[in-house]
């Protein structure tokens, strides 16, 4: 939603996509105030909704995929249950794959040496530090994303495309909700900037990356965190 309006805001026409119809219809219906915004359901941890999504969306000139859809699985060492795993790497490390390998085609259309297609793929600072709850496969997902990010910036380059990272450090969402109930004063109060991510942080950053100034970017991980991860004493 934070990258949606940030992009809608600054003028581009945005198509989004999460499982629930019902869902969708609202996030499009609360979007619809920014800007020209249209909302496919589809279940993106599946191949074949991957590309049913990239069907209905390469005929359009498409500039930006920004790969965001993502879960976490939160349970100690000695009951983690082999489905969290491949659900969550499904969805975190080989969706983004399988979309940017269905839309590149039209992302090259739209790129140019000089302007070139972005893609934003959303990781975590969950890949840069360890964080202090368990989250073992969320983790080494967004690791796989961070590295997959640079892997496809080299092969995407020279056909005009840009490939890059943002790493998020505790923005307010339905995935974080429970943490930052819980313990969301004790984070903001430990951060180097004393304070969660706000939605213009966020919405800040993928507008930067999409727009003329970010031109120049490929193969980056971004950590927009308020110095959690890159200051860490690992203390
Ligand atoms: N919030 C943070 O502090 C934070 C920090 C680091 C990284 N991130 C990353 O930021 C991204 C957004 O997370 P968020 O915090 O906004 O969490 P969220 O509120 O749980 O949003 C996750 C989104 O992914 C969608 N989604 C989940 N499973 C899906 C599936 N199988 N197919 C299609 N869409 C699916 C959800 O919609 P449906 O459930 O309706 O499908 C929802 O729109 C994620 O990649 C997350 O890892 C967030």
């Amino acid at each position: 939603m934070m990258i949606a309006r940030g992009l809608l805001q600054a003028g581009a026409r945005v198509i989004i996509s999460s499982r629930k119809a019902d869902v969708c219809a609202e996030a499009q219906r609360l979007l619809s105030e920014f800007g020209d915004v249209q909302a496919i359901p589809a279940d993106l941890s599946r191949y074949d909704e991957c590309q049913r999504l990239a069907d209905l969306v390469k005929a359009e000139r498409l500039d930006i995929l920004v790969n965001n859809a993502g879960a976490m699985w939160r349970e100690p060492l000695e009951t983690f249950p082999a489905e969290a795993w491949g659900s969550v790497i499904d969805l975190n490390l080989k969706s983004p794959f399988w979309l940017a390998q269905a839309l590149l085609p039209a992302l090259s259309r739209a790129g140019t040496a000089d302007d070139p297609a972005r893609i934003i793929n959303i990781g975590s600072i969950a890949a840069i530090h360890v964080a202090d709850s368990p989250n073992y496969s969320y983790a080494s997902s967004k690791a796989g994303l961070h590295q997959l990010t640079r892997v496809l910036a080299r092969e995407l380059g020279p056909r005009h495309v840009t490939v890059n990272a943002v790493a998020p450090g505790p923005f307010p969402s339905q995935m974080m909700a429970s943490t930052l109930d819980a313990i969301g004063d004790a984070i903001a109060a430990k951060a180097p900037l004393r304070r969660l991510g706000r939605d213009d942080d966020m919405a800040g950053i993928a507008v930067f990356l999409a727009s003329r100034a970010g031109s120049y970017l490929t193969g980056a991980v971004i950590p927009v965190d308020g110095g959690i991860a890159t200051t860490a004493s690992g203390t």
